[in-house]
């Protein structure tokens, strides 16, 4: 196995990206922490994650509660043109978007009692088509979702005085990483 770190020293911005090779195979499975040290880095974020999202990408988000994945969909929205209230699908699991032409589907899976209630829910038809799914609390239907394209890991942070949060992007697929590669390009 061969790993590569590169450390970068950024307040927000890449803090390291490790190509791993398993078994001969090369992932080309990229990995960029950030730090947010507020909301309005937090939503920055997630404009430059939206900018170069294709359609029909699946995106987790995960972290405690509190840690900004609403936050996240939020930023990700509005950068899109998008202006009402986002709040999160609690109670009825998915909300859906209309922008441009492209559907985006929001998932709050904080409140899914077993993954299988999702397919009740009619959840699994949303990853069908081109849709952009957003995906909150995605290990509450394990086995129920497609692999994701994106992995946002979210936590809180404490860094040189600020209460921020911390998130690391993990790439799983091409259009993952191409997300991953353009980040605040
Ligand atoms: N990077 C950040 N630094 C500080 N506060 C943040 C950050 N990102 C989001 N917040 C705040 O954290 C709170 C919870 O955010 P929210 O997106 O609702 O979390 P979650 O959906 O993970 O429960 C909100 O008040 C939001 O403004
Ligand atoms: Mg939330």
């Amino acid at each position: 196995m061969a790993l590569g770190v590169t450390v970068h020293d950024k307040t927000v911005g890449l803090h390291n990206v490790r190509p791993i090779s398993i078994n001969d195979e090369v992932f080309h499975m990229t990995e960029k922490v950030f730090f947010l040290k507020n909301e309005a880095e937090q939503l920055q974020l997630a404009a430059s994650i939206a900018a170069t999202t294709q359609p029909g990408s699946v995106i987790f988000l995960e972290g405690d509660l509190g840690t900004g994945k609403t936050t996240l969909v939020r930023g990700f929205l509005q950068s899109l043109g998008f202006s009402g209230n986002v709040k999160s699908p609690t109670y009825t699991l998915i909300e859906p978007y209309l922008i441009d032409n492209q559907q985006i589907y929001h998932f709050d899976l904080y409140r899914l009692g077993t993954p299988d209630e999702l397919e009740y829910a009619g959840g699994r038809d949303y990853f069908e088509q081109d849709a952009i799914c957003l995906i909150e609390w995605p290990e509450k239907a394990k086995g129920y979702l497609p692999v994701a394209d994106l992995l946002c890991k979210l936590s809180y942070k404490n860094q040189a005085g600020a209460q921020g949060r911390c998130c690391v992007l993990s790439a799983n697929t091409d259009k993952g990483q191409t997300i991953l590669q353009n980040i605040f390009n």
